[in-house]
């Protein structure tokens, strides 16, 4: 039994090999929605619809657990989801309470109640969309209390990666930190909230400074999978299966872009 990786398209790549890495043995099936990427900049009905097919489609294939490694899925569809009902023996995981429970020192699954932590200005940098969900202030206020977040829509940046227009990408980062620092001028820690972001991590950082903390999923989140995982070895099934790679765009092209995009070769088949 594979655990399944949702994503908008390319950038929940960085997720998927986090986890490989972390989880050698642990078969994957990545399923990227390139035919409707990206999500960012999409209402939240559609994005609401467009994770749920993804998701059937990953348990469809034997997935019983899917990780939502898109943070715009995350941020406007899982709750949507889990409140609808997820299906006897299913389980749906996003990208947002790694990275909180990282923000705010816990371990993973801890309940406590909210309390100061030593982050009191956080940036966050993610989509249009993820920004107006207000998820990540909602998740972490069930964690922490006093933390000022300042929020910047990164417009363009999601876009400009998948074309592989790198340096347009970085252009648009250094703007959106200037936006941000305006708002903001001392961010203690910085969340980059896009699957996409930790390909341009260095340029967030030098733009931030060397005295922002930034934070960036894939490692928390594989770290977190892991932990998952150890406690509930059921939905780990078969080890050893390997990795697949589904996309609901044309499989050849997206095979190119996403070889570049990880400098190794990857094959996507058609979901
Ligand atoms: C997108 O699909 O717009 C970007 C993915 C993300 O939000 O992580």
């Amino acid at each position: 039994m594979a655990v399944g990786v949702f994503d908008s398209g390319l950038g929940g790549l960085t997720v998927m090999s986090a986890i490989a890495a972390r989880l050698p043995d642990q078969p994957l099936i990545y399923l990227g929605d390139n035919a409707h990427a990206p999500y960012g900049v999409r209402g939240a009905e559609d994005i609401q619809a467009l994770t749920a097919a993804g998701v059937r489609r990953l348990w469809d294939e034997g997935c019983n657990l899917v990780v939502l490694a898109c943070n715009t899925a995350s941020a406007v569809a899982l709750r949507r989801m889990q409140e609808a009902g997820v299906p006897e023996g299913k389980r749906v995981l996003g990208v947002f309470v790694p990275l909180i429970e990282a923000l705010t020192e816990r371990q993973w699954g801890d309940n406590s109640p909210p309390r100061e932590v030593s982050a009191r200005h956080v940036a966050l940098f993610a989509t249009p969309a993820t920004v107006s969900s207000r998820a990540f202030q909602r998740e972490l206020a069930f964690r922490a209390i006093g933390v000022d977040v300042e929020a910047q829509a990164c417009g363009g940046v999601v876009d400009a990666i998948e074309e592989g227009d790198m340096i347009l990408a970085e252009a648009l980062v250094r703007s959106h930190v200037d936006a941000l620092k305006r708002k903001m001028p001392n961010p203690q820690a910085a969340v980059l909230g896009c699957t996409h972001y930790p390909l341009v991590q260095d340029v967030f950082q030098a733009a931030l400074g060397p005295e922002v903390t930034v934070l960036s999923q894939p490692s928390l989140v594989a770290d977190s999978l892991a932990d998952y995982l150890a406690r509930r070895p059921a939905m780990r099934g078969q080890v050893g299966e390997g990795l697949r790679y589904l996309t609901t765009g044309v499989p050849a092209r997206v095979s190119d872009r996403a070889t570049q995009f990880l400098r190794r070769p990857v094959r996507f088949e058609a979901a």
